[in-house]
């Protein structure tokens, strides 16, 4: 039986790997903790649950060192913005002052290298490099893919104004997860370790779409004409950047055009392989169209 997780990223509002994992982890029947920046409706309801919630800040390390009290593993997930690093060595100093051996599964992503074009794309990257550097037992899971969550979250608006959605990836043919998938291989990676090798997995994807396929899956969906309308890396990050507020905050806007300049330049290192989500998880992927068919009633003009 697997001692208490503490789960970071519960509260989430984007891909909200830390909410799935914690209600998969509650299916298990292994306690868990999370930590949240404050009280919400979400932590409410876990704590309804069973999970034992506790305040505190990756920014504040003085936070962490109780919050880790009597846990044997635990989950880091942290949003697409700036700040990782610091929050990475804040968790690995307060890891380091437990003297106990904590395993911790990183959420990472594609993106996270030394070299890439995105300023995200290069602190996760260091984020990674300092936990290891820690010396703590770390294992980081970059899923190699894009979240479908981006979709309503990145083209929502136009979606909802003028039934169109913009990007800077052209006809780039793109690997597409579910945030609930991510978090599925999450919990593979704390409940059985032992179908990872190393401190490193990058796990692909699970489908290959292109924005114009999108589009067409979002016509079938919203029963109406939706249009794809590439535009330049530059005229994307002003048009994201302008709407920037909540989970697309700044950095993310200046983010994904940027990694949209990476694949225009380079290719895509991100090939789907749904046999290996299976093989991992025992269970099919979401579908880019199931998803976006349970959230259609938010992608209508309110
Ligand atoms: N988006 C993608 O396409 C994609 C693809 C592959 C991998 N990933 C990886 O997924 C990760 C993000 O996971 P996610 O989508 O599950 O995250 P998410 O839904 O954005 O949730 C992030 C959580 O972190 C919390 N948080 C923010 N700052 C904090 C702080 N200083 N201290 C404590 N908690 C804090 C937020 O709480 P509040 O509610 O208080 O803000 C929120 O609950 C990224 O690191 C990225 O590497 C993303």
């Amino acid at each position: 039986m697997t001692g208490t997780v503490l789960v970071t990223g519960a509260g989430g509002r984007h891909g909200g790997t830390g909410t799935h994992l914690t209600q998969r982890l509650l299916e298990q029947g292994v306690p868990v903790r999370i930590l949240v920046r404050r009280e919400s409706d979400a932590s409410r309801a876990l704590r309804t649950l069973g999970v034992d919630v506790v305040l505190g800040d990756l920014h504040d390390r003085r936070t962490l060192e109780p919050a880790l009290d009597g846990v044997e593993q635990a989950y880091f997930a942290y949003p697409v913005a700036g700040g990782v690093t610091s929050a990475a060595a804040n968790w690995a100093e307060a890891i380091r002052r437990t003297g106990r051996p904590i395993r911790t599964v990183v959420m990472s992503m594609g993106p996270a290298h030394p070299e890439h074009p995105s300023a995200l794309g290069r602190e996760q990257w260091l984020a990674e490099e300092v936990l290891r550097w820690a010396g703590i037992d770390v294992f980081v899971l970059r899923i190699m893919a894009l979240f479908h969550e981006n979709l309503p979250l990145l083209h929502g608006r136009s979606l909802a104004g003028d039934a169109v959605i913009r990007t800077a990836f052209g006809a780039s043919a793109l690997s597409w997860i579910n945030g609930s998938d991510a978090a599925e291989l999450a919990a593979c990676a704390l409940l059985r370790p032992e179908l990872f090798d190393g401190a490193l997995a990058e796990i692909p994807g699970t489908e290959l779409r292109t924005h114009q396929e999108i589009a067409d899956v979002l016509t079938g969906v919203l029963g109406k004409p939706v249009r794809f309308e590439p535009i330049g890396v530059a005229e994307w990050r002003d048009e994201l950047t302008a709407i920037a507020e909540g989970a697309l905050n700044a950095d993310m806007a200046a983010h994904i055009p940027n990694v949209a300049a990476g694949v225009l330049r380079r290719g895509t290192r991100m090939t789907p392989d749904p046999d290996r989500y299976a093989e991992l998880t025992g269970r099919k992927p979401v579908t880019l169209a199931s998803y976006l068919e349970s959230i259609k009633h938010t992608l209508v003009p309110g």
